[in-house]
């Protein structure tokens, strides 16, 4: 059996990952530590098999209770926990400098002090900035570091400090940068789950600027399948940037969903402009192709169908995510309640 130490496994990406090797890999068993933070959900973790799978509570910037978790023997470490929303960095970085970059650090000497084998880094696109907007260039492993949002930032010191690790220590890594990712289990503030959740109520759905900016959306499952592949098979102190060829602007994104859910558009409320809004992200998956026979599996159409039907049968997870510190962020981000209308 290998073992492995998640971070961050009761969040929207972790929690599919986990899912997925309990389903698909069964030589793998799983430590699941993660601080359950507004954005982690123990209702992502419903039904898993125990004797595979054990989740304990704890932060990755606390290094004793990094340290009292992880064990001897541990085949590697895959770091997906951080504080994720673009905006909430905007508002205050704090908790991103702490998870994301005090943390990777805490969990890089944790890992070669328990000699822990292969140390995979969950990181974003957004380590390298924006791409023009009607350019026919693409993100490659080789595009410089051009972060433009404190969350980016703290990606990319996190990246940073990987790398050192690798070149400094011998220790071996593996970084995956991804694009957008969707699927079940988002927790609402992101766009595609916040756009889906609001129109199921019939709530307006606040589009920043003129609309246009690009994302370069993956589902969930198949960001997940590549990072497995990264785990087993990827070259130590690579980079494996990961994107399913699949570029939209944020109104079309916008105006399939209300499409699908058989909603007007009249729900679009253009608001205002995210500061430093990256204008567009397109990722060149060539290297991940290539390298780790990655190909992704869903089409929009079919990931899109999945998605909003998990959000439609999941009222209830949707509510509960949406109570508590939610409403606050809700209302000062965009100056309306959360279920106003
Ligand atoms: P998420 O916000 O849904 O989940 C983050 C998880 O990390 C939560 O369960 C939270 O409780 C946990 N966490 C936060 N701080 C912690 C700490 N100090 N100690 C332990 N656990 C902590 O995020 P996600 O969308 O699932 O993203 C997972 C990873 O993938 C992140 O590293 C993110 O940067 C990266 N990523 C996300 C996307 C995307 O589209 N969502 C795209 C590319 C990369
Ligand atoms: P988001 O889901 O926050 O991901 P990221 O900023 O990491 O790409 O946003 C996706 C896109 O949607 C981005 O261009 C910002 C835009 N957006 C809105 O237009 N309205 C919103 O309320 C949010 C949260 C995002």
């Amino acid at each position: 059996m290998n073992k492995l130490f998640i971070t961050g496994g009761a969040g929207f990406i972790g929690s599919a990952f986990v899912r997925m090797l309990l389903d698909e890999a069964p030589g793998y068993e799983i430590i699941n530590f993660d601080a359950l933070t507004y954005a982690g959900n123990l209702d992502n973790l419903d039904n898993l098999d125990a004797k595979r799978h054990r989740f304990i509570r704890g932060d990755i910037a606390n290094r004793a209770e990094v340290l009292a978790t992880l064990d001897e023997g541990t085949d590697a470490i895959i770091n997906f926990a951080a504080e994720s929303h673009v905006d909430r960095s905007i508002a205050s970085a704090d908790e991103f400098l702490r998870t994301n970059i005090i943390g990777t650090q805490v969990l890089l000497d944790a890992a070669r002090e328990r000699g822990v084998k292969r140390f995979v880094q969950i990181s974003t696109d957004e380590v390298m900035g924006s791409l023009p907007e009607d350019d026919a260039a693409f993100f490659t492993e080789s595009s410089p570091y051009e972060p433009n949002s404190p969350y980016a930032a703290s990606k990319a010191a996190a990246e940073h400090l990987v790398r050192a690790a690798h070149h400094t220590f011998g220790l071996d890594t593996v970084v995956t940068r991804c694009g957008n990712n969707y699927g079940p289990r988002q927790f609402p503030e992101k766009f595609l789950p916040l756009m889906i959740s609001n129109a199921l109520r019939d709530e307006p759905i606040p589009l920043y600027g003129d609309g246009r900016n690009v994302r370069d959306w993956i589902y969930v499952e198949d960001h997940c399948r590549a990072i497995l592949l990264a785990l087993e098979k990827g070259r130590a102190g690579e980079i494996y940037n990961i994107g399913a060829r699949n570029q939209r602007r944020n109104i079309e994104v916008v105006e399939t969903v209300l499409r699908l859910l058989g909603k007007p558009t009249s729900l679009v409320r253009p608001v205002k402009d995210r500061p430093g809004h990256d204008r567009r992200y397109a990722i060149d998956p060539a290297m991940v192709e290539a390298q780790l026979g990655w190909r992704p599996q869903e089409t929009w159409e079919s990931g899109l169908a999945k998605t909003i039907e998990w959000y439609r049968q999941n009222a209830e997870w949707v509510r509960r995510a949406r109570s508590g510190e939610y409403r606050e962020f809700y209302a000062k981000q965009y100056g309306m309640e959360v279920g106003s209308v």
